[in-house]
Parts: structure tokens; C-alpha cells; sequence
């Protein structure tokens, strides 16, 4: 565990040791409570009950006493005052007092009451009575001590998933930075030495220059459009509305036409989905633009139903992506061996945006590459669900 889990995880314990320790403080002063009102029912009942006269001379009754409320031991003491008031001191209620007895520090609890021609006092210890609650507390506290090493446990399991996924978004981030740095200096640097040698050698090749600068410039304008774009947030909730696939290809062979061979494959289904048209033509159109850079001189797209889903595959016939290399594609920034694509301009951002933009459209995608790249896009059919949200 690194510093912020470590001092994510003490101020957890802390935190939820107070938590358990409230809880268990507010248990036991309840449960202290209870058995305090229900020593003194006790010792009221039986006050009610005696009759001091016939008790004084029979010392089995007190037995008997003792045995039905169980309470243990009982003292009762009788003061007779014949009519006369009561002295001060056994003034009627509920009195404790402290006793040390055999090294140990007991509580007498006492119920003087006024009956008849006496004043009774009744008295118990608290502590031969309250073994019980005893034997509940350490119950109780081991309890709490096992739920918070539980809660400990599954706090610490939950700070370590939490803390993984904010590293890993951490580490993407610092990627993702470092990536941009990098693709942006290079152009940078290539216009400053253009310029920083034009000014020594008085170049007049001034429209050489420029058109060298010009190109940066549509580079840098090329990445940045790119970045925007991954890092616009588009909602989950985006107003889509019904789109055929079929008129997006159309489109698009009107546009790339020219650049490369289409065919296309098409059932006699409809294959219309709920989507954003531009957002889908900027993927299918990273797509193409791909096929053409890396060697194809065809594509083909074919069209499919399959219950409530239609799978679009497009087929290029270019130069192929090594099967351990399919994984990454979709990362951002990610691009083939250099050397497989060396001669060929590119980001690695093409296919992120793809990804974005199907992840969008909630549709799934694969890919092969058994010579060419095949892609295989499965997205949800219009639905009369669906199309109720419209
Ligand atoms: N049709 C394809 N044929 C061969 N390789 C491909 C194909 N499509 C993608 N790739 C490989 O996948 C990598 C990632 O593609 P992506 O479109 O994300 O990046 P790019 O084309 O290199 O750059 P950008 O699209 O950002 O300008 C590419 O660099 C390339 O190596
Ligand atoms: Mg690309």
C-alpha cells in the first residue's frame, strides 16, 4: 500500500473504531439501564409484598424471597417508630452506596419504605447480581471486535480496488500526456529548425519553407481536432434518433469512393438503428481512411440481421495487423510497430475515437485479421422499445 491508501485506510479504522465504540457505549449504558430499573421493580415488588411483622420472626421467609426474584443476597431491616416520624436518615427511595469489600469495590443498592409501624430497608449488591450482564457485555464487546475487524477487512479491500482503478487512471493520464507532448514537439521542432535555418542561410526558398511549415501545421491542427474529440464528453444520454446503416455507407463510398474500391453486401432486411448519423460516419469513416493508409485497394461491407441485432462487417484487403497486436488497437495513442506503418503518418487516436463512438451506440466490436483486417460491429436494432424514446 502506498501513502494516500495507508492514510486513506488509518483514518477509515479510526473513524469507524469511534463508529463501534459509540454504538457499543450507547448498548451497554442501555443495557446498564435496564438491569438497574429492573433491580429496583424488584426491590419495590417485594416491598409491596412483605408484611414486617409476620417476617421479623420468620428469617425463612426472607429465604423465600430471595429465591422467587432471585435476588441475591438480600438484606432487609426493620426499624420500628411506632407512629413517630422517621429519623433523617432513612428517608424513603432508592439510595447506592459504595462498599469495599474483600478488596473489591461493591455497590449496595437500597430501597427504604415506610410500613406500617416500620421502615423497611431493603438492600442488594449490585455485583453477585449482575453476572449476567457480565457475561452479555464480553459477549457484546467481543462482537463489536469481530465486526470491526470485518469492517476493517472489507474497508481495506474496498480503499485497495478503489486506490487501484484512481492509479490506473493516474498512469493512463501521465500516458496520455506524455503521448500528447511528444506528438506535438516533434512538428514543433521541425518548424523552428526550418525557421532557424532559413534566418542563417537568408534561404529564398521562402515557399518551400512555408509549405514545409504549412504541413506541421495541418499536423498539429490534425492531432488537436483528434484530442478534442476524445475528450469532449459525450452523454450516455445523447438524443439519437432512427438511422439506416445502409444510406451511411452509401455516403461514404459518394466521399471515399474514388480512393478505394467498395463492395458491398447487403440482405433485404432493414438496418436501421437508433444513432447519431455524424458521430457514425466519423467512425466508419476512421475505418476507410485506415484500409486506405495501410495498403487496401478494396473494402467490402456487409450487412446483417440476427434477431434484435445488426452486425455491419467491414473487409479490407490491406496489409493485416499481427494477431498479438489486435488487442491494442483501440488504445489511445497505440499504433502498430512502428516499422509496419513507417512510412505511414498517423496517431494512434483513429481507433480510440471508433471506440468512443460505438461505445456510444452501445455496440459491440471485434476484430480479425487473416490477411486484410476484418471489423465486425454488432449494434442494437430499432426496437419499438427504443423507439418510444425518440
Ligand atoms: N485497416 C488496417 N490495416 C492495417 N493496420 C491497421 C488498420 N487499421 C488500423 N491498423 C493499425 O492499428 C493502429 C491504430 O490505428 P489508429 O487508426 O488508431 O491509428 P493511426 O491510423 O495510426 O493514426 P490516426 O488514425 O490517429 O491518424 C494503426 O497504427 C495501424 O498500425
Ligand atoms: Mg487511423
Amino acid at each position: 500500500m502506498n501513502n494516500y491508501r495507508n492514510e486513506l485506510f488509518y483514518k477509515y479504522a479510526f473513524v469507524l473504531f469511534f463508529i463501534i465504540a459509540f454504538f457499543e457505549g450507547a448498548l451497554m449504558f442501555s443495557l446498564i439501564k435496564s438491569f438497574d430499573i429492573h433491580l429496583k421493580d424488584k426491590l419495590e415488588l417485594i416491598a409491596s409484598q412483605i408484611n414486617p411483622e409476620k417476617l421479623i420472626h420468620n428469617k425463612d421467609e426472607i429465604l423465600k424471597l430471595q429465591q422467587k426474584y432471585k435476588i441475591f443476597p438480600l438484606y432487609i431491616q426493620f426499624i420500628k417508630i411506632n407512629g413517630k416520624k422517621a429519623p433523617q436518615e432513612y428517608k424513603e427511595g432508592f439510595k447506592t452506596d459504595k462498599l469495599k469489600a474483600f478488596l473489591r469495590n461493591e455497590k449496595v443498592l437500597t430501597y427504604t419504605v415506610k410500613k406500617g409501624d416500620y421502615i423497611v430497608k431493603i438492600s442488594t449488591l449490585y455485583s453477585t447480581n449482575d453476572d449476567k450482564i457480565t457475561i452479555i457485555k464480553f459477549i457484546s464487546i467481543v462482537i463489536s471486535f469481530i465486526i470491526y475487524l470485518i469492517s476493517l477487512l472489507v474497508g481495506y479491500k474496498f480503499i485497495d480496488t478503489i486506490a487501484n482503478q484512481i492509479d490506473l487512471t493516474f498512469k493512463k493520464l501521465k500516458n496520455f500526456n506524455s503521448n500528447v507532448s511528444h506528438e506535438l514537439k516533434t512538428p514543433l521542432t521541425i518548424m523552428k529548425s526550418e525557421i532557424e535555418l532559413a534566418l542563417m542561410n537568408k534561404e529564398k526558398d521562402c515557399e518551400r519553407i512555408l509549405k514545409d511549415i504549412l504541413e506541421e501545421i495541418n499536423y498539429i491542427s490534425d492531432i488537436t481536432d483528434k484530442l478534442l474529440f476524445l475528450t469532449k464528453n459525450y452523454s450516455k444520454n445523447k438524443k439519437f434518433e432512427v438511422v439506416d446503416l445502409e444510406e451511411i455507407i452509401l455516403e461514404l463510398y459518394e466521399k471515399y469512393g474514388n480512393k478505394i474500391e467498395f463492395t458491398f453486401d447487403f440482405g433485404d432486411d432493414e438496418y436501421e438503428i437508433m444513432g447519431d448519423k455524424t458521430l457514425l460516419k466519423i467512425a466508419l469513416s476512421n475505418i476507410i481512411e485506415n484500409s486506405i493508409k495501410y495498403g487496401a485497394n478494396k473494402i467490402n461491407f456487409v450487412l446483417d440481421k440476427f434477431k434484435n441485432r445488426i452486425i455491419l462487417r467491414i473487409i479490407d484487403n490491406g496489409i493485416g495487423i499481427p494477431k498479438e497486436k489486435l488487442p491494442f488497437i483501440f488504445d489511445e495513442f497505440y499504433r502498430v510497430d512502428e516499422s509496419h506503418n513507417k512510412e505511414i503518418k498517423g496517431f494512434g487516436l483513429g481507433l480510440s475515437i471508433v471506440k468512443n463512438i460505438l461505445n456510444l451506440h452501445k455496440a459491440k466490436v471485434n476484430v480479425k485479421s487473416e490477411g486484410g483486417v476484418e471489423f465486425i460491429i454488432e449494434f442494437p436494432a430499432v426496437n419499438q422499445k427504443n423507439l418510444k424514446n425518440v
